[in-house]
C-alpha cells in the first residue's frame, strides 16, 4: 500500500506542475483559497482509491468525509490533502506538496509527503523507517533552541486571532532563526528528515498533519499538542520537534505576551 500511495502522489503532483501558473482561484473564504489544481488533484487521488480499495474510507480536504455506499463505516481511512499550499500555489511561490496517510483503526500506517518541485518524496511506513527518495531519513541532534532553526504556520482564521504573533515573537527571542514556509505538510516533512528542528502551529486538520506526523516519529522525532500529550490528528495544535529541543519549545509556548510565564 505504501507503493500504492507513492504513485499517486507522484501523479497528483505532476498534475499540480502542469496547472502551475494557469490554475483559476476561487476564494472559500476572506484569504482562503482553493484552485482547480486542488479539485483536480483530489478528484484523481479519490478516484484511484475508489478503483484499488472501494471498501476503504476517505477523508479529504475539498470534499469532506466520504460515506461509504450502504452506510458502512470502514476500519481503513485515507487522510488526503490534494494541495498543501495553496497560497504559495496561487502565487507561483515554489513550496507546495501532495500529502497522503492512511490511518487503520484510527493508527497511522502509512504517510507520504511529495513534493513535485523538487522532485522529493517522502514515505513513511509504520515500523519500518522514513525515508526520502527511498534514503532513510533521522531528525536532527540540535539540542539547544537558540541554535534551532524552527518553523511555525498561521491558520486561515488569524485575522480573528490577534495574539497569534505572540509565540512568533517569543521564538524570534528565543531559537536561532523562525521560517514560515506556508505548507505545513512539507514543514513537518522538513523536520522529519533534520532541515527544520522543530515545528508549531495552532489552527492545522488532520489532512495537513497526518502524513508528516507518521513521517517524523519514524524518523525518531517527537509529537504532541501543546500540553505535552501524545497528538490526536484531529485536534488544532501541534507541537513537533526532533524531539531534544521539545521541552524548550513547550516552554516558549507557555510564556504569553512580553515573554511572561
Ligand atoms: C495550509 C498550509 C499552511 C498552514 C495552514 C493550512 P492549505 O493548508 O498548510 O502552511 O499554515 O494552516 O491550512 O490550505 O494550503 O492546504
Ligand atoms: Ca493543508
Ligand atoms: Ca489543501
Amino acid at each position: 500500500m505504501l507503493n500504492f500511495a507513492v504513485q499517486i502522489a507522484r501523479e497528483a503532483g505532476g498534475l499540480l506542475m502542469q496547472h502551475l501558473g494557469a490554475a483559476k482561484i476561487t476564494n472559500k473564504g476572506d484569504i482562503d483559497l482553493v484552485t482547480e489544481a486542488d479539485v483536480a488533484s483530489e478528484n484523481l487521488i479519490i478516484e484511484r482509491i475508489r478503483s484499488y480499495y472501494p471498501q476503504h474510507g476517505i477523508l479529504a480536504e475539498e470534499s469532506g468525509e466520504a460515506v461509504l455506499v450502504g452506510g458502512k463505516r470502514s476500519d481503513w481511512k485515507w487522510i488526503i490533502d490534494p494541495l498543501d499550499g495553496t497560497t504559495n500555489y496561487a502565487h507561483g511561490y515554489p513550496c507546495f506538496c501532495v500529502s497522503i496517510a492512511l490511518e487503520h483503526e484510527g493508527v497511522l500506517e502509512i504517510g507520504v509527503v511529495y513534493d513535485p518541485v523538487r522532485d522529493e518524496m517522502f514515505a513513511a511506513e509504520r515500523g519500518k523507517g522514513a525515508t526520502l527518495n527511498s534514503r532513510t531519513i533521522r531528525v536532527s541532534e540540535v539540542d539547544e533552541l537558540n541554535k534551532a532553526m524552527v518553523c511555525t504556520g498561521f491558520p486561515y482564521n488569524v485575522r480573528e486571532r490577534p495574539n497569534f504573533a505572540v509565540d512568533f515573537t517569543n521564538f524570534t527571542m528565543a531559537a536561532q532563526a523562525v521560517r514560515r514556509d506556508g505548507s505545513a505538510a512539507i514543514d513537518l516533512a522538513y523536520v522529519a528528515c533534520g532541515r527544520f528542528d522543530g515545528f508549531w502551529e495552532d489552527g492545522l486538520n488532520p489532512w495537513d498533519t497526518a502524513a508528516g506526523v507518521l513521517l517524523i516519529q519514524e524518523a525518531r522525532g517527537r509529537v504532541t499538542n501543546f500540553d505535552d500529550q501524545p497528538l490526536d490528528i484531529y485536534t488544532a495544535k501541534v507541537l513537533c520537534s526532533n524531539g531534544l529541543i521539545h521541552d524548550a519549545m513547550r516552554a516558549v509556548l507557555r510564556q504569553g505576551p512580553y515573554g511572561r510565564l
